[in-house]
């Protein structure tokens, strides 16, 4: 089967650092891979030339079969390929079923669709977006009254509006209290399975990595040191010694 994520030699340089290194890499649909390493190991360089933030110096990336090196990010989203930020991108003024709203007209754009913000949006559907992701009892609330981790629930959300098939995120759990990381990631999982959509998360907490990914790899300094299932990486001795800083 072909891969939904292909990259050959990808490379970049910022100045003197290696921020990726020739990197070969697939992901196939229905994985739900963990990326771990240590900070500035490339993690996010990497997520951002696959979805087009970045360019890479040489090397390509595929998507889907196509492919998508030199597309902007905005028509990488549209093919399918969504992601979520370190810090939540939202529209922080506006309240959460309205975020929602904002996210289906951008589809309905890429449809060739213009029609009124209120026009353009399946309510059904909204509520049922919402409902998976446990926001549905504040969807009237500004979306900038929301906690750090509700924030991330409404930011997948607005990613789920695009009908993705492959959701990227980075740092799901990055300042959302210790106790809550779980019930967090519990609820992200739970969505993005309802909705077939293949998942690759950038994660420091080791436990969480343990927990909901089926496949891991490991970044040092801009490579890809280790790779495939989490008991075998997280074994990994280079892994242990540079990143979970355990042998
Ligand atoms: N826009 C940029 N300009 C210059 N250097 C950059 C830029 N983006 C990243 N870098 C450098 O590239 C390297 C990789 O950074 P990157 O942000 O990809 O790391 P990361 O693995 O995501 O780290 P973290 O866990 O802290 O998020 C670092 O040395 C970083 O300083
Ligand atoms: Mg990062």
């Amino acid at each position: 089967m072909e891969p939904l994520v292909r990259t050959q030699g990808l490379t970049l340089h910022f100045g003197g650092v290696v921020a990726a290194d020739k990197i070969d890499f697939e992901l196939h649909a229905g994985e739900r891979l963990a990326v771990i390493g240590q900070n500035g190991a490339g993690k996010t360089t990497f997520v951002n030339i696959c979805t087009g933030f970045l360019k890479p110096s040489s090397g390509r990336v595929f998507f889907d079969g196509r492919d998508i090196t030199h597309l902007p990010a905005r028509v990488i989203v549209h093919r399918g390929l969504a992601r979520s930020f370190q810090l939540p991108q939202l529209f922080l003024e506006h309240t959460v079923r309205q975020c929602l709203e904002i996210a289906a007209a951008a589809r309905m754009r890429q449809l060739g669709v213009f029609r009124a913000l209120s026009d353009s949006v399946d309510k059904h559907e909204i509520d049922h977006t919402l409902e998976l992701v446990g926001l549905r009892d504040r969807a009237s609330l500004p979306a900038s009254s929301l906690p750090e981790g509700h924030r991330k629930l409404l930011d997948v959300a607005m990613a789920l509006m695009l009908n993705p098939k492959l959701l990227i995120m980075d740092e799901p759990t990055s300042g959302v209290a210790s106790e809550d990381k779980h019930t967090l990631m519990a609820t992200l999982m739970g969505a993005l399975e309802e909705r077939r959509v293949t998942c690759w998360f950038v994660e420091h907490d080791i436990d969480i990595v343990n927990r909901y990914a089926t496949r891991v790899a490991a970044w040092i300094a801009g490579r890809v040191a280790a790779d495939g299932p989490p008991a075998e990486v997280l074994r990994n001795e280079q892994v242990r010694r540079e990143i979970l800083g355990s042998a």
